[in-house]
């Protein structure tokens, strides 16, 4: 995967034009969150073939093995209030799942808040990161990690994860991947609110689930109905049939029928 295979024929006005491509790095969020404070443009990639310390939501890591999978970290300007950067993390689900679909033919579903699925295998994870003061955003790195060419798991995720070969049955190129993201990034952004949440919605996985959700005042069940602009899920609870509004950050949610 080199830089000119992705911007060959990527035709997109921002995203991607500058891209900085590492061998191998830490962490190309961390490294991105450092251009970003140093002035980086809106649509910076960083781009790494492998990461010695990739991180993954809820303060785990996240292992990306040299020439098997993608990590890369948008660099984002966006010019909107802290509170309404949740939209992002919904925005770079949508992008990522359309150009899974698109380069290579899956069915790419969101599984909320931000993983993606394909026949409910966890493919990409997402970490968003924002440096912002209470009134602007300065910059958001938009992580993006997804499994391409890996046959093997470890232990504790063997069961639900699994990398896009497997699923379509035939080497997908990288750097195809990339260049849809970009493209699709580009598409997504430019939508109205409206439109990227009728898109999300229509790629979600819980939307219409079953699902369990855990949080820190106990365990209940319900109907997942919905996603708010804000990014929280509406979960009809069965116990009452109320409606209830779910964050990411407080709770984890199952589906009962499977991982989706
Ligand atoms: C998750 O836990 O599901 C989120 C994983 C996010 C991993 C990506 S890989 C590229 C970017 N750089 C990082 O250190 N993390 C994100």
């Amino acid at each position: 995967m080199t830089r000119e295979q992705i911007q060959s024929e990527l035709g997109t006005q921002w995203a991607g034009r500058e891209i900085i491509y590492f061998k191998e790095i830490d962490s190309t969020n961390r490294y991105a969150k450092t251009l970003a404070r140093e002035g980086a443009a809106h649509g910076t990639l960083v781009l790494a073939d492998t990461q010695t310390a990739g991180r993954g939501r809820r303060g785990r890591g996240w292992i990306s093995p040299a020439g098997e999978s993608i990590a890369m970290s948008l660099i984002l300007r966006p010019d909107v209030p802290p509170a309404q950067v949740a939209r992002l993390s919904l925005l770079t689900a949508l992008a990522v799942a359309n150009a899974i679909d698109r380069a290579a033919g899956l069915d790419a579903r969101i599984k909320w808040p931000n993983d993606i699925v394909v026949e409910g295998r966890k493919v990409c994870g997402m970490l968003l990161e924002m440096d912002a003061t209470p009134e602007k955003v300065e910059s958001v790195v938009a992580g993006v990690g997804i499994n391409v060419h890996q046959t093997q798991f470890d232990s504790e995720i063997a069961h639900s994860a699994s990398s896009l070969d497997l699923l379509a049955g035939r080497r997908i190129d990288r750097a195809d991947i990339v260049r849809a993201f970009l493209q699709e990034y580009e598409r997504a952004w430019a939508l109205s609110d409206e439109a990227m949440m009728r898109a999300y919605c229509a790629r979600s996985a819980t939307i219409g689930q079953q699902v369990q959700v855990i949080g820190l005042n106990g365990t209940y069940t319900g109907t997942a109905q919905g996603v708010t602009e804000g990014g929280s899920l509406l979960v009809r609870a069965d116990v009452d049939g109320e409606v209830r509004e779910v964050l990411a950050a407080d709770v984890s949610v199952r589906g009962i029928m499977g991982y989706a």
